[in-house]
């Protein structure tokens, strides 16, 4: 086995759709998870990692728990898991909008309490994962961040508020990229091309400028302008896009940084 490993035990509570990915992507990094509990009403297996359904099933006294449910939940959650949490445990919240101020309040004596924002491609070791943290000793914080870059970049915001901007940006990236690859091959098949070979095609150019971008170190701008020849096919393209798409896509990220805003303020009075 090699990479980081997890203090033992080590709690995770809730793991569907982010936590999963993150347990997938520890796995694929040789993480020992096989002393790891998850906790999901379902108790649905999760691949290497003993599955309960509540927390008196979890055994002795975490000394990680990773917060993976719902912000929603955290009022029901909250008040089962506080008596079960120490001195010696760390907190890491993966919960949006939901302000490390507010799980201090409801763990008031754990060792640290970490906001982390990862998104999907933690799953396959490609991810980002913001953190923040305002207490804790730095041995603590150096734990999350091994753990953090077994899954790809981990960067730490200096400031709390950064994290919804993170989290509009990559933590909901994905779901952008993967509209955006959509439209394009949508945008083929309507012309013409058969839709599985659109879908491909789209994929692919995605990766190959991403995979472009990132092993030459490559400005996008650079790229677009390598493109788009002066007067060419891909100039008129571009006119078109250029003239909606920064606006649409601030707008999407407003949206997504005001909906943060409401559940932390679901999170304050809950
Ligand atoms: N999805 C993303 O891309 C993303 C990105 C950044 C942050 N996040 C954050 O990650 C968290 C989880 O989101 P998600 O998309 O993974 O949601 P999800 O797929 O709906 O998973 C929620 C998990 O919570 C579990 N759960 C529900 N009630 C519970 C309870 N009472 N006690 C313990 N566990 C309970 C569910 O159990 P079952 O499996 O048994 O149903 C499930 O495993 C959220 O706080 C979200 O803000 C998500």
């Amino acid at each position: 086995m090699s990479g980081p490993a997890f203090p033992l035990p080590t709690w995770f509570i809730g793991a569907g759709n982010m936590a999963g990915a993150m347990i997938a992507g520890w796995r694929a990094a040789g993480v020992e998870l096989g002393s790891c509990v998850a906790i999901r009403p379902s108790g649905q297996p999760v691949e290497g990692v003993r599955t309960v359904r509540s927390l008196v099933e979890a055994g002795r006294e975490p000394h990680l728990v990773m917060l993976g449910f719902k912000p929603q939940m955290l009022g029901e959650v909250g008040p089962q898991l506080a008596p079960t949490l120490t001195r010696e445990t760390i907190v890491v919240s993966l919960l949006a909008g939901t302000p490390a101020a507010a799980l201090r309040a409801r763990f008031p004596d754990v060792r640290a309490i970490v906001r982390a924002m990862p998104n999907l491609p933690v799953a396959v070791r490609r991810g980002v994962t913001a953190l923040y943290a305002e207490d804790g000793d730095q041995a603590a914080r150096d734990l999350v961040s091994e753990l953090m870059t077994a899954l790809g970049m981990a960067v730490w915001c200096p400031a709390e508020a950064q994290l919804s901007a993170i989290g509009a940006l990559a933590g909901s990236g994905p779901a952008y990229v993967a509209r955006f690859v959509d439209a394009l091959a949508q945008a083929g098949a309507e012309r013409g091309l058969d839709p599985a070979l659109a879908k491909i095609l789209a994929l692919e150019t995605v990766l190959g400028t991403g995979w472009l971008a990132a092993t030459n170190q490559q400005p996008m701008d650079e790229i677009a302008r390598r493109v788009a020849s002066p007067k060419g096919t891909t100039l008129a393209g571009l006119a078109v896009l250029d003239a909606e798409l920064p606006a649409l896509v601030a707008r999407t990220l407003n949206a997504a940084i005001a909906r943060g805003e409401a559940l932390a303020a679901e999170a304050r009075s809950g």
